[in-house]
């Protein structure tokens, strides 16, 4: 979703806005722009469209000499992604960019409207930016404190103020930091975007303000210095590069057999938290997350015989939970930063409750937030839908289930699992001629049981998201009672069968929609299964990995049947990487 730069120091901001926006591009935006400012004026440049549409007119309009400044990606939500709306907003002496939401956005523009302020466009970040300009006599502290503390919501702000030749931000409930070069500093929403500066970083508290200059950062907190913590990250500026692929999301599902073999050595040999010791679990999350979610549930019950709820966070965090005494929450995100999800982890920690985080990004908010936090090491997760990070965060899940009920054999076979999926994804041409024969296909259809259902959701996700199909998953025995209707000659249904407990009843199924001419293609782990026009067979494992080398084919299959619809993979239309609204 939106993102935010900043700079101060001794070059041109220019250089350093557009690399930063460039490397949060991943996010998902659909306008852009910057802010540059000196001692006599402020120039403000936006677009619509991609970075390159900045770049041009930042080309064509001369820009002013300038040491700080201040630049943002919108991904719309108050009002139509447009010039207008697109940040950084100016009202009076305050330039500002903002990532999160304004809720009583309406009630403050109202107020200050009556009070003859006039805004430009429908946006709440328009009416934060002329917030702090009411307050705004000469004390910067003062009138960012005052008028933040009459926002409801979430924000991160970058702010310039005229006369000035300082960068301020402040966050709540959306990342933000502060990277140190020399003789110049920087804020950035996602440490990505100034990782080509600098690896020295603090990450701002809710309710801190940075003051910002070539030399000095300071930070304040209920208008007192605080002293921060400088932190190094060993993120790889080229871990954002496509390493010759054509997309970022055929490298990350490339990549999977390496990330894999390292958190397996990274957790292997550590105690992991003991599911035996809850009465029951919890597992919140959104989207493919959610899906890992109900992967890990099923093994949860199989092998620890614990009861495992799995919510979509967005529900969670306003349905009434009945929590037993010993409940534990999973968080499951990659990102950290998605607000729903965060809410729901901090609903759990208000009712006292236990909270595990199953994360990617290390200095994300659920990452710092849990009581207890694993790291799942995937690196930076580019393309907009996941891949790399789901895998991971299945096999966390797995070795979280296999060191609870102690299967030594399972966690010896693990080892050879990314061995196996580097085979799967050696012959990933196979997939290519799957996409061939479905990719004008209008709908799909994805059907399984159990653990073979969790693994359907994903695989319809990832097909609809990235190629536009319409996809849907059903429990294969749900189908005939009501959507086997959309079943008609030539639709592909997808079925997943590695369940050998459940495999010939979803096998039944499959001959239902077969006789309504449905195309079939199964992806199984025997050669049991027959074969109704397309078959793959991933080696037979334990029920832990299936989903390991499961998951990877669809995710082929989804990339490759949107490669030949010819679109945007990687930043797949209306979609962001990181979902910091709710
Ligand atoms: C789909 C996808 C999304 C995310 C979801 C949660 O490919 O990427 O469904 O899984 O938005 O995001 P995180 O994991 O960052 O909380």
């Amino acid at each position: 979703m939106c993102g935010i730069v900043g700079y101060v120091g001794k070059k041109h901001p220019k250089e350093f806005l557009i690399n930063g926006l460039k490397k949060l591009e991943y996010r998902g935006y659909d306008s852009s722009g910057i802010a540059l400012e000196n001692e006599e004026e402020t120039q403000i440049i936006k677009s619509v469209g991609k970075i390159v549409e900045l770049e041009k007119k930042l080309q064509e309009e001369k820009s002013i000499t300038a040491t700080l400044g201040i630049g943002h990606t919108r991904w719309a939500t108050h009002g139509e992604a447009n010039e207008v709306n697109a940040h950084p907003h100016k009202v009076g002496r305050v330039t500002l960019v903002h990532n999160g939401i304004i809720e009583n956005a309406r009630e403050l523009r109202k107020e200050l409207e009556a009070k003859g302020v006039s805004l430009k466009s429908e946006t709440d970040t328009e009416v934060a930016c002329a917030l702090i300009n009411e307050y705004y006599e000469d004390n910067p502290i003062e009138a960012i404190t005052k008028a933040t503390k009459r926002l409801k919501g979430s924000y991160a702000f970058g702010i310039l103020l005229e006369g000035k030749d300082k960068l301020y931000a402040i966050r709540k409930d959306s990342p933000l930091m502060i990277g140190y070069g020399e003789q110049e500093n920087y804020i950035a929403s996602d440490i990505a975007a100034m990782i080509q500066e600098t690896n020295r970083y603090s990450l701002l508290k809710e309710g801190e303000i940075a003051v910002l200059d070539p030399n000095k950062v300071q930070v304040f907190y209920e208008e007192k210095e605080v002293e921060k913590e400088i932190l190094e990250s060993n993120l790889k500026e080229d871990s954002a590069s496509k390493s010759g692929y054509e997309h970022f999301m055929l490298k990350e599902i490339m990549e999977e057999p390496t990330v894999l073999r390292n958190l397996i050595s990274r957790y292997e040999d550590k105690d992991l938290p003991d599911l035996s010791q809850y009465d029951e679990i919890h597992i919140v999350a959104c989207g493919s997350a959610m899906y890992v979610g109900l992967v890990g549930a099923s093994l949860i019950e199989e092998k620890c015989k614990k009861k495992c709820y799995v919510e979509c966070a967005s529900e969670y965090r306003y349905k009434t939970v009945l929590y037993r005494p010993k409940t534990l929450v999973i968080v499951i995100s990659q990102s950290g930063e998605t607000a729903d999800t965060i809410a729901a982890m901090r609903k759990a920690k208000e009712n006292g409750v236990e909270t595990l985080g199953i994360v990617n990004t290390e200095t994300s908010t659920i990452a710092r937030e849990c009581d207890k936090t694993l790291l799942i090491g995937a690196g930076v997760e580019v393309a907009v839908a996941t891949t790399k990070a789901y895998i991971l965060q299945a096999a966390l899940l797995s070795l979280i289930v296999m060191k609870t009920v102690k299967d030594e054999d399972a966690l010896k076979e693990m080892k050879q699992i990314p061995i196996l999926l580097q085979k799967i994804l050696d012959e990933k041409e196979i997939f290519l001629d799957v996409a061939k024969s479905m990719y004008k296909a209008e709908d799909a259809f994805f059907i399984g049981r159990g653990i073979d259902y969790a693994m359907c959701l994903e695989g319809s996700l990832k097909l609809k998201e990235v190629s536009y199909i319409h996809s849907e998953a059903f429990q294969a025995g749900e189908l005939k009672h009501g959507t086997i209707s959309l079943i008609k000659k030539g639709v592909p249904v997808f079925a997943i069968i590695t369940d050998p407990a459940i495999a010939d009843k979803t096998e039944s199924n499959v001959m239902e929609v077969k006789s309504r001419d449905a195309f079939i293609y199964t992806i199984t782990n025997t050669e049991e299964i027959p074969n109704h026009g397309f078959r793959y067979i991933v080696p037979k494992t334990s029920s832990y990995f299936e989903p390991l080398l499961v998951v990877p084919t669809l995710q082929l299959i989804g990339y490759y049947t949107a490669k030949l619809r010819g679109l945007d993979i990687d930043k797949p239309r209306n979609l962001a990487k990181s979902v910091t609204v709710e």
